[in-house]
């Protein structure tokens, strides 16, 4: 089942349900707000006080942060880029067999794009929803010289408890503390005391979420940085669309483009930048 659906304020979504998951995708940002495997918790955070409103970015799920990922040298423009809070076209959805629904978003430049990023592209989300959720994020130069981006794939994920939680696969990994702007390196597993907010580099493909009792598994292809981040205790207070405690139940893994690893795209080149999401119990 794919339907077309908007809330009562008109802002609207895919929703898409089959026999292993349903999913939930917005219009604007090509926003997946919920992902939910049959018998099974979600792993996906949603803020229970997000804004769904034009012009506000969701607060969980898989906001797009493109073609800038964090602030821009401009500090007029938005943090994380305008992808998130633009409508996108949704151009094709179909079911691959009983088990799978592919979706295809499509946001191209314009007039408001073109004030804040001076270059002619196509980016398309393809979403694949089955036993994982599959996001792939194209994006093509169809301008005549070259641009550069940085982007992720700014994922929230629910977790039990953050004290709970350890994420694995970064071990020995460089990474840039966006707190203190120093690099350093991660000795063993990341575990969660207070802010943490780092743009790991030179990862490898998998990286693991492990909690009480599931392992989420995230492979990345076209991305060699993933972004950890819990805004912890203060932090979490001023954050917009969050409760003051949220932070004891959410974790954001992002898979990205950011800061050493930033693309630079041709004319009529394509970068894709790809995430599989599982859910190993
Ligand atoms: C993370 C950044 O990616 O996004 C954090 O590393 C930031 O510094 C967080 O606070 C949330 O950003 P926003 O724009 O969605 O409030």
């Amino acid at each position: 089942m794919i339907e077309h659906k908007k809330l009562r304020n008109g802002f609207e979504y895919i929703e898409v349900e089959n026999s292993s998951a349903k999913a939930k995708i917005a219009l604007q940002g090509a926003h997946i707000f919920e992902y939910v495997k049959k018998d099974e918790e979600s792993f996906l955070w949603l803020s229970e006080i997000s804004d769904f409103e034009h012009g506000k970015s969701i607060r969980g799920g898989i906001p797009i942060c493109w073609p800038w990922f964090g602030m821009n040298s401009n500090k007029s423009l938005p943090q994380h880029g305008f992808a998130r809070v633009f409508m996108w076209e949704f151009m094709d959805g179909y079911e691959i067999d009983e088990n799978s629904t592919s979706i295809t978003m499509k946001l191209t430049h314009n007039e408001e794009t073109l004030k804040m990023w001076q270059h002619k592209f196509e980016l398309e989300l393809h979403v694949v929803v089955s036993d994982k959720l599959i996001v792939e994020l194209k994006t093509t130069n169809i301008d005549d010289k070259e641009f550069e981006i940085t982007q992720a794939l700014h994922t929230y994920f629910a977790v039990s408890h953050i004290s709970h939680v350890n994420i694995k696969g970064l071990n020995k990994k460089p990474y840039l503390d966006a707190l203190t702007w120093k690099k350093e390196l991660q000795k063993g597993d990341i575990t969660f005391n207070e802010e943490v907010d780092r743009v790991y580099q030179e990862v490898d493909k998998q990286v693991l979420l492990l909690d009480k009792s599931r392992t989420i598994s995230i492979e990345n292809e076209g991305s060699s940085s993933v972004v950890v981040w819990n805004p912890w205790i203060d932090k979490c207070k001023r954050m917009s669309a969050m409760k003051d405690n949220d932070y004891k139940n959410m974790l954001c893994i992002e898979s990205a483009n950011a800061f050493d690893d930033a693309r630079v795209i041709k004319p009529n080149e394509v970068h894709t930048l790809k995430s599989t999401y599982n859910c190993l119990l």
